[in-house]
């Protein structure tokens, strides 16, 4: 089982003031980031919908020219909307701070999200097999956050298995802590591509923000969890998340 990880400092090699500073620059960086990506994510949903009026304008139209610009305008729109997606999907990767916990049934949740989840499963071909453990402990979940933890994972899987396959979500204790798998049976990844997925932005997909994993990383650790992934190409991936109980 590998696990990733990675840290802006090396506590043991900074000072308590060093440390402070560095964490103050930080937080400057990402609240600049976060409103630079909001300032231009307004702008660019105007021109999104204005270029969508447009393409509505052009799509009754007959002559060749302007059936060219038909096709112009909707490969513009087609990028502007992909940027529109990076944005939001970067938003919340730095939206990621306060949690608002309260002691939560985790199988209950993982209940309502199958449920949610299961048109689209049927759809693509997805078996989904929960082995959810009697008596779990209530553990301490900003529930939105974890929803978007469990969606980003999922999605993940499904991509994984373009041509449908097995999903499999598995509550359960482990040396005290609650812990939850989701196993699927899809491509898996080899080593370079499992060293590198919680990077923000790396993606082997077109079109990939690559910012799914670093987020569902940056919630689970908001949690004081951890998150590991075992992977085997042609066979496979389990991500395993383990969480501190409620006390
Ligand atoms: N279940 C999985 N099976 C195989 N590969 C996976 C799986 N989950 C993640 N990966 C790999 O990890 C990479 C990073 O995943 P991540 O969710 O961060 O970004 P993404 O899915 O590419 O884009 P997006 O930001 O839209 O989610 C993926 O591009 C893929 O190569
Ligand atoms: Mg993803």
């Amino acid at each position: 089982m590998s696990q990733t990880s990675a840290s802006i400092a090396t506590p043991s090699l900074l000072t308590d003031d060093e440390r402070q500073r560095l964490l103050a620059q930080y937080a400057e960086i990402a609240a600049l980031a976060g409103g630079l990506a909001h300032e231009i994510k307004n702008p660019l949903s105007t021109v999104s919908l204005n270029l969508e009026l447009l393409v509505e304008d052009l799509a009754g139209s007959d002559t060749p020219r302007e059936r060219r610009m038909l096709k112009k305008v909707q490969t513009i729109q087609r990028e502007c909307d992909h940027l529109v997606d990076i944005l939001e999907d970067f938003l919340k990767f730095a939206r990621v701070g306060e949690l608002e916990l309260e002691a939560a049934d985790l199988n209950q949740l993982l209940r309502e999200f199958i449920e949610f989840y299961q048109p689209e499963a049927i759809e693509k071909g997805i078996e989904i097999s929960p082995h959810l453990a009697a008596d779990l402990p209530a553990v301490p979940l900003d529930c939105s956050l974890f929803r978007q933890v469990l969606q980003n994972l999922v999605l993940n899987a499904q991509q994984a298995m373009p041509k449908g396959g097995l999903l499999e979500l598995q509550t359960g204790v482990r040396d005290g802590r609650v812990v939850l798998d989701l196993i699927d049976n899809g491509k898996g990844m080899d080593e370079r591509t499992l060293s590198k997925i919680f990077e923000i932005f790396f993606s082997t997909k077109p079109g990939g923000s690559g910012l799914g994993l670093p987020t569902v990383q940056k919630i689970v650790r908001a949690h004081g969890g951890t998150i590991a992934v075992d992977s085997a190409p042609g066979r496979g991936t389990r991500f395993s998340i383990s969480l501190p109980p409620a006390v």
